[in-house]
C-alpha cells in the first residue's frame, strides 16, 4: 500500500470516529451567530431535498435562506376565481412502470403526502381549431407525435456514432417532418415547444431527446409516459412543504430574506442580504434558477471564472405562461386539451380545461399556454391587452357564439420576476456536455444544484430534486474528509478538431 493510502485510510477512520462522538447539535458549538457549516440558497425542490439529505447524513448545521415567505419556489399556487392554481409546475411527468421500474421521485413524495392528483390525457382528450372555427386535423396531430418519435430516435442514433449535435429543427428537416401550415405548425408545437418552453429551432436534438426518453420511456430508463396533473385544493408545493416539516426546524430555515452578494472562496462562503444582514458558511449550495445566475439578481465575488460564466451563458431559460380565465359558465371544449392553430405560430395555441370532470368541474376556468419568445413579448404587455388577444382568439375559435367577459384574469410573469427570471432551462445546439459539467461544477467552496444542473431531467421537478440530493452527497463527502477534489469541470472546451477557412 502506498503511503498516501494508508494516510488516507487513516484519515477517514478519523473521520467515521470523530461523526459517532459529536453529539447531533444544530448549531455546533463554538460558531458564531450567522455561521453555520452549510448554507442552502434557495427553498424550492433542490433546496429542500438538499436540506433532507445534509440532514440524513448527520450534518444539522445548515440554513436554507430564501427569499420568498415559503418554500416551493416554481411549485407557486395562487387563488383564482375561488380556486386553488398552479402559477408554476403542475404534473407529475412520468410516474413508474411496474412495481420495480425506477419510481419518479416526485410521484413518490406526491403518494406519501396524500397530494390529489388526476391522470391527465394530453395526447387522447383534445380538440382543434383555427382561426375559422373548430376543424378537425387530428390526422395531422397523430403525425406529428409520430414525427417527434422518429425525432427522439434520430437524435439517439447519433450519439453511438459519435456525430454532433443539431438542432431539433435540423432533425425533424432530416426526418422528412417539414411543417408548412398553420394546422401543422400547431401540431409541432405541442409536441416540441410546449414541453421544452423554447422552439426546435432553439433546442439540442440529443439533450432534449435524453430529457424526454429518462422521464417518459421506461425503456429508455424512464418512468412512464403518465402525468398527474395537481388537482389539490392545498395546493401542489404542499408535497414539499410537509416533506420540509418532517425534519426541517425553525433555527434552520430563514424566509423573507434574498441574497444580494455570495463571496465565495476556498475557505468558505459569505452571504449578504438585502437587509444588510450577513451570513456564513463552510459551504454553499446555490440552487437560483440559471436565469437568476444569467441576470446578475445577485453579485457574485470574486466574479465565477471564465469557464463558468461560459456554462451559465450558454444553457438557455425558457419561459412558460399560463394564462388563466374563468367565466361565469364553460362554453367550450368536453376535452381535457384544445389545440388553437392560428396563422402566427406559438400565438395562444394550448387551452387546457380546469372545468372537466376530472380537475375542478363547475369551476368556469380555462387557461391558454404560451411559451418562448412569445411569453416575452405578452410579459411586456399591459394585462389589458394579453387579455383581448386571449379573448379574441376564443372568439375565433367559437364564431358562433359572443364570448362571454371573463370573471377573473391572470398571468405570472416569469421571465421579468428577478427570483426566477424565466420558467426551466432548456439545452441549445450549440451547448455541449463540457459545457454542462462546467455548469455544475463547484468554484471552491460554494456549490450549485437545481433542474439546471441535470444532464438527464433538466426542466423538470425530478431533475431539481435529483440535484439537490446527488450534489449535497458530494458536499457531505467533502464536508466528512475535510476537504475534497470537487466535481469536475473542464478550464476550456475545445472543438475537437479546430474550425477554421483554408
Ligand atoms: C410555469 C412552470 C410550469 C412548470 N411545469 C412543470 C411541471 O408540470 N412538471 C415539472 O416536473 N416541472 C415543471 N416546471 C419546472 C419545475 O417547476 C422546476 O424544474 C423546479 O421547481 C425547479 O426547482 P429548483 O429547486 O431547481 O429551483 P426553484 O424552485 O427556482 O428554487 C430556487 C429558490 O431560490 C429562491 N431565490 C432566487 N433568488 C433568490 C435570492 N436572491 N435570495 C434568496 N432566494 C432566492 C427562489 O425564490 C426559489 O424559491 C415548471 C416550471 C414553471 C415555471
Ligand atoms: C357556425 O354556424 C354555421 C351555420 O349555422 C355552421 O355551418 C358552422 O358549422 C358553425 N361553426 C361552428 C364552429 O360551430
Ligand atoms: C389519432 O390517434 C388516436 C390514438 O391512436 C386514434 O384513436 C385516432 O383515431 C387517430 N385519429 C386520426 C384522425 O388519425
Ligand atoms: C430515445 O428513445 C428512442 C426509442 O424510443 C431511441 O431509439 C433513441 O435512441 C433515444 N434517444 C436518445 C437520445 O437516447
Amino acid at each position: 500500500m502506498p503511503t498516501s493510502v494508508i494516510v488516507l485510510a487513516l484519515l477517514a477512520a478519523a473521520t467515521v470516529v470523530r461523526g459517532a462522538t459529536v453529539p447531533d447539535t444544530n448549531a455546533e458549538p463554538n460558531r458564531p451567530k450567522n455561521d453555520h457549516k452549510v448554507i442552502i440558497l434557495g427553498g424550492g425542490v433542490a433546496g429542500v431535498i438538499a436540506a433532507r439529505t445534509f440532514h440524513q447524513h448527520g450534518v444539522k448545521d445548515f440554513v436554507i435562506v430564501e427569499a420568498r415567505d415559503e418554500l416551493g419556489g416554481r411549485l407557486r399556487s395562487t387563488s383564482f376565481g375561488g380556486k386553488t392554481v398552479e402559477l408554476g409546475a403542475n404534473w407529475v411527468q412520468g410516474t413508474q412502470t411496474g412495481p420495480n421500474g425506477p419510481a419518479n421521485p416526485i410521484f413518490t413524495l406526491v403518494k406519501k403526502h396524500k397530494i390529489k392528483t388526476q391522470l391527465s390525457n394530453y395526447f387522447t382528450s383534445l380538440t382543434t381549431y383555427d382561426n375559422t372555427g373548430a376543424v378537425n386535423y387530428m390526422d395531422v396531430f397523430n403525425a406529428s407525435i409520430d414525427a417527434y418519435v422518429e425525432l427522439t430516435r434520430t437524435a439517439g442514433d447519433r450519439v453511438p456514432q459519435n456525430l454532433v449535435d443539431v438542432s431539433s429543427r435540423t432533425a425533424y428537416t432530416l426526418i422528412g417532418a417539414k411543417p408548412q401550415d398553420a394546422h401543422a405548425k400547431a401540431a409541432e408545437y405541442y409536441q416540441f415547444d410546449w414541453e421544452y418552453a423554447q422552439t426546435p429551432d432553439q433546442t439540442s436534438a440529443i439533450a432534449s431527446s435524453w430529457a424526454n426518453n429518462f422521464t417518459f420511456d421506461a425503456y429508455q430508463g424512464g418512468f412512464s409516459d403518465d402525468n398527474l396533473l395537481n388537482i389539490d385544493q392545498r395546493g401542489f408545493k404542499t408535497f414539499i412543504q410537509e416533506e420540509a416539516k418532517e425534519f426541517l426546524k425553525p433555527s434552520q430555515l430563514r424566509l423573507s430574506s434574498t441574497v444580494k452578494t455570495i463571496s465565495w472562496s476556498r475557505s468558505g462562503v459569505k452571504l449578504v442580504l438585502t437587509d444588510g444582514s450577513s451570513l456564513s458558511g463552510d459551504y454553499a449550495l446555490c440552487t437560483f434558477s440559471l436565469g437568476v445566475l444569467q441576470n446578475d439578481d445577485v453579485t457574485l465575488t470574486p466574479q465565477l471564472p471564465g469557464f463558468k460564466k461560459e456554462a451559465i451563458a450558454s444553457m438557455t431559460m425558457g419561459t412558460y405562461t399560463k394564462i388563466f380565465l374563468q367565466f361565469p359558465k364553460k362554453f367550450w371544449f368536453d376535452t381535457e386539451m384544445a389545440l388553437y392553430a392560428d396563422p402566427e405560430r406559438g400565438r395562444y395555441p394550448v387551452w387546457q380545461s380546469l372545468d372537466h370532470e376530472n380537475f375542478l368541474p363547475g369551476s368556469g376556468i380555462i387557461f391558454v399556454t404560451v411559451t418562448g419568445d412569445f411569453s416575452e413579448r405578452i410579459e411586456g404587455l399591459p394585462d389589458a391587452q394579453v387579455k383581448e388577444e386571449v379573448l379574441g382568439v376564443l372568439q375565433s375559435m367559437y364564431p358562433n357564439i359572443t364570448v362571454p367577459a371573463p370573471l377573473d384574469f391572470k398571468f405570472n410573469r416569469w421571465r421579468s420576476d428577478p427570483l426566477y427570471r424565466g420558467s426551466y432551462s432548456n439545452w441549445p445546439p450549440s451547448f455541449v456536455k463540457q459545457h454542462h459539467d462546467n455548469l455544475r461544477a463547484n468554484v471552491e467552496r460554494l456549490y450549485f444544484a437545481g433542474e439546471a444542473t441535470t444532464q438527464k431531467y433538466f426542466g423538470f421537478l425530478h431533475g431539481a430534486y435529483f440535484e439537490g440530493l446527488d450534489v449535497a452527497k458530494e458536499m457531505i463527502k467533502c464536508i466528512k474528509h475535510h476537504g475534497c477534489v470537487g466535481l469536475q469541470h473542464y478550464n476550456e472546451v475545445k472543438n475537437a478538431i479546430p474550425y477554421g477557412i483554408i
